[in-house]
């Protein structure tokens, strides 16, 4: 995606007839996507297909959900909310505003550690776990569609809301719904040990692919990666509901 608009503009400028353009373009083919990130670790995400190209990138921040059945058992994961942003123009050489690939990478560490997260929370501590980890009101979790302002990052566009849906299945509803995607988990790899653990301190959440099932539209493989936070408060304390604080990095690819 990133490389054919540049292709499209180039295309443009050869329309124009400018001998300097036309030169530029004959021996240039369309630039390739960015790599997808890898964690470095003894197993890597699954790549990507060749008949699939990149069609957005997004900066997630919101929290993700666990319950706790007893005193002691392990947490189980109960879905997550998330704000998205596009950060496509972000990426090294995409724009004017385009970042390091460091600063790139940090993203959902700098996001998760300077800007609160952009949900509505229910501060009742009924059946919680713990009051650090509050949820997000049953009735509208979601804030508004505004730009996240991040500082010397710069304001980042809304692109779009992921929750899971009533069959627990992970939804991802981005550009007002030209990208519609209901997945289930292809694969999973465990972050980085320098992923920021978040603000709890309680760790990175793994690295996921994910299918996007046969009603989707828009993408139909999608990766989480550079995750920041997001772990378990754990059930040592209480039984209950659980909710940590994330953010992440979500690479949506489609058809070419
Ligand atoms: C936890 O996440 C699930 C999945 O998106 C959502 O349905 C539920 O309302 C959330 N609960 C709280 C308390 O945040
Ligand atoms: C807030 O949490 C309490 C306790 O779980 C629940 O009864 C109430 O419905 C929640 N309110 C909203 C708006 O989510």
């Amino acid at each position: 995606m990133l490389g054919q608009s540049l292709f499209v503009l180039a295309s443009a400028a050869l329309a124009l007839g400018s001998p300097v353009e036309k030169r530029d373009v004959t021996c240039r083919s369309p630039i390739p996507d960015p790599p997808l990130p890898i964690t470095g670790g003894a197993t890597e995400l699954p790549p990507v297909p060749d008949n699939l190209e990149l069609k957005v990138i997004a900066l997630g921040l919101g929290i993700q959900n666990y319950t706790c059945a007893s005193v002691g058992a392990s947490p189980v994961s109960t879905g997550a909310l998330a704000m998205f942003y596009d950060i496509s123009l972000l990426y090294p050489e995409s724009g004017p505003n385009a970042l390091t690939i460091e600063k790139f990478n940090q993203l959902p560490a700098f996001a998760l550690n300077h800007h609160e997260i952009p949900l509505h929370f229910n501060d009742s501590t009924v059946g919680r776990v713990s009051i650090e980890g509050p949820g997000a009101s049953l009735k509208r979790p979601f804030t508004r569609a505004t730009p996240l302002d991040l500082g010397e990052y710069g304001s980042l566009p809304f692109l779009g809301r992921h929750f899971f849906n009533s069959d627990g299945a992970p939804t991802f509803v981005l550009q007002r719904g030209s990208i519609n995607v209901v997945a289930a988990k292809k694969a999973s790899v465990p972050a980085p040990g320098s992923a920021d653990p978040g603000p709890a301190g309680t760790g990175a959440v793994a690295w996921l692919a994910l299918d996007a099932n046969a009603n989707s539209r828009g993408a139909s493989l999608v990766y989480r990666v550079e995750t920041a936070g997001g772990n378990s408060h754990g059930c040592a304390q209480a039984a209950g509901q659980d909710s940590t604080s994330y953010s992440a990095q979500y690479w949506f690819y489609g058809p070419k």
